[in-house]
């Protein structure tokens, strides 16, 4: 059984799409996953048809009150089964740091499912802010899947993240914790800044960052209003391929995790594009493709999704050593 925590610190990156799509398209492959929404917005609950049910998540069995396996609930996809959020689980940031061994909480929680060997993979949905749901979550997963959203600041927020598995390490709490993938998620690998990002990614993370890319597709930011996984709401479609797509590629990693990379922090370059539209376009499941739509800067506003965007020059990355940030801002505690 392995734990894998889907986690960035950054907001709206594409962790609970990605986390749920996975963990369903695993299940489709006949392995047995237990989803985690860690979540108080119960983003991942909805999405695969969930309503909330008051008093049934995650919060009991960190609190100590009930054990996991009361709380593991069967989804209509077979092989797939949840643990979803409540509105309680936003108590648990004030209430579980009160208690002893409180980053541990999680990994004691779940290791009597570790030890009944239930689950091929747990998957954790993990909330974005540093506080101590997500530091539980890093202290019991096994590796982390990192999705970032292919824009400018990527690097910089995948610098932080490094920083934070560091940060779990020194201080005991998952000694052997590592990143086992990077996935670049809402690219639109018709831009040129798309495919810079993707680049420098590559150039620091090597091969930590998955093959397979998820793009920009507006049919995956429909699917959980349906509450439906992508490849039961558009199985053709773009989103539905790539995740699939995923699902392999991470089968064929799971017995070798990678170990984690140097930390890298990186500057901004002095001008930055804006943000990216959306525009639908075919999954990428192989490194960057080549600049071959290198047109003149003609729209570095990024402000039209159906032409492309020259970013210019490939932002400077320069890389030093990180600033020791104490525990304490990551929310442990300790
Ligand atoms: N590849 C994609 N293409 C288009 N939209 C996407 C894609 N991936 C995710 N989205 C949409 O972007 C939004 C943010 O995605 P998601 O909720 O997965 O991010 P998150 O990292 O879990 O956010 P949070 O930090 O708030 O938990 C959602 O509306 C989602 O439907
Ligand atoms: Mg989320």
């Amino acid at each position: 059984m392995k734990t894998i925590a889907v986690a960035n610190q950054k907001g709206g990156v594409g962790k609970t799409t990605t986390a749920v799509n996975l963990s369903v398209c695993l299940a489709a492959k006949g392995l047995r996953v237990l989803l985690i929404d860690l979540d108080p917005q119960a983003n991942a609950t909805s999405a695969i048809g969930f309503e909330c049910i008051e008093g049934h998540s995650i919060y009991g069995p960190l609190i100590g009150a009930v054990s996991m396996a009361e709380k593991v609930l069967p989804t209509r996809i077979e092989n797939l089964f949840i643990v979803p959020a409540d509105l309680d689980l936003a108590g648990a940031e004030i209430e579980v740091a009160r208690l002893d061994d409180h980053l541990l909480r999680l990994r004691n929680a779940l290791a009597a499912l570790r030890q009944d060997a239930a689950f091929d993979f747990i998957i954790l949905d993990c909330p974005p802010s540093l506080g101590i749901l997500m530091t539980n979550a890093l202290a019991a997963a096994d590796e982390l899947l990192v999705p970032i959203q292919c824009e400018y600041f990527a690097l910089e927020g995948l610098s932080k993240i490094v920083r934070i598995v560091e940060q779990i390490k020194e201080a005991g709490a998952n000694p052997s914790l590592g990143i086992g993938g990077i996935l670049m998620t809402m690219c639109d690998s018709r831009t040129n800044l798309s495919q810079q990002v993707v680049a420098e990614v590559r150039k620091h993370f090597g091969d930590t960052v998955f093959n397979t890319m998820v793009p920009r597709t507006v049919r995956l930011g429909e699917a959980p209003s349906f509450g439906k996984a992508i490849i039961e709401y558009d199985p053709g479609g773009v989103g539905a391929t790539a995740y699939t797509a995923l699902a392999e590629e991470f089968l064929q990693r799971a017995t070798a995790p990678l170990p984690v990379p140097p930390a890298a922090v990186v500057a901004p370059a002095e001008s930055q594009p804006a943000a990216e539209q959306s525009a639908e376009t075919a999954p990428a499941s192989s490194p960057a493709p080549p600049a071959e739509n290198d047109s003149p800067a003609e729209n570095a506003s990024g402000s039209d999704a159906d032409g492309p965007i020259d970013a210019g020059e490939p932002p400077a990355v320069p890389v030093e050593s990180p600033a020791p940030v104490p525990v304490n801002e990551a929310g442990s505690g300790a």
